[in-house]
């Protein structure tokens, strides 16, 4: 894909999910979109040149996700349970609660800790997530604010897992 329609499909992206893309770092070469929801961050993410995995957990979503990314590997299941350890590079999870996302990294021991860096952007409840995070040996490399609406989101990239 060119330079013209990759910074096309960019711009498309809300301005949340845009900052959640920008996140991602500029060297990675895969990652999961854990519950990538209608798959645009996904596609943005492919088009990027990244290996995608991106996932639901119910059937239906599932099917609707297969259904918006003809060709990319969708699967079905919870959190990061449906990864193999080191298979990506990185993960996102966006657009759910602070404690859902501590819940899913902490759910899959073996996963989270090959994993080189995480995408967080939690709907609520971010300044507990960091804490969770910090006292779990992870480290908050950055953290940003997107503001679409009237609303503002924080996203976090996450590195350095400590106690695996
Ligand atoms: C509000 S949507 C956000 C979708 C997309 N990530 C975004 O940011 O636009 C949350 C999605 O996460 C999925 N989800 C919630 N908990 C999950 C889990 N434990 N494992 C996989 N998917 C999950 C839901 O089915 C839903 O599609």
């Amino acid at each position: 894909m060119s330079g013209p329609e990759l910074r096309r499909l960019a711009t498309r992206l809300p301005a949340r999910l845009a900052a959640v893309a920008a996140a991602v770092p500029g060297r990675a070469r895969s990652v999961a979109d854990v519950g990538a929801g209608d798959g645009q961050l996904a596609r943005h993410l492919a088009a990027r040149g990244l290996r995608v995995v991106a996932t639901e957990r119910r059937p239906p979503s599932y099917a609707r996700l297969r259904v918006a990314l003809p060709g990319l590997d969708c699967r079905l299941g919870e959190g990061l349970e449906v990864l193999r350890p080191g298979e990506v590079e990185g993960v996102v999870l966006a657009g759910m609660g602070g404690h859902s996302i501590a819940r899913i990294v902490d759910a899959s021991p073996a996963v989270a800790g090959a994993l080189d860096w995480l995408v967080l952007q939690p709907q609520q409840h971010a300044d507990r997530l960091v804490a969770w995070l910090e006292a779990a040996g992870w480290r908050i490399d950055a953290r940003d604010i997107a503001v679409q609406g009237r609303r503002s989101y924080t996203v976090l990239l996450v590195t350095g897992h400590e106690r695996s």
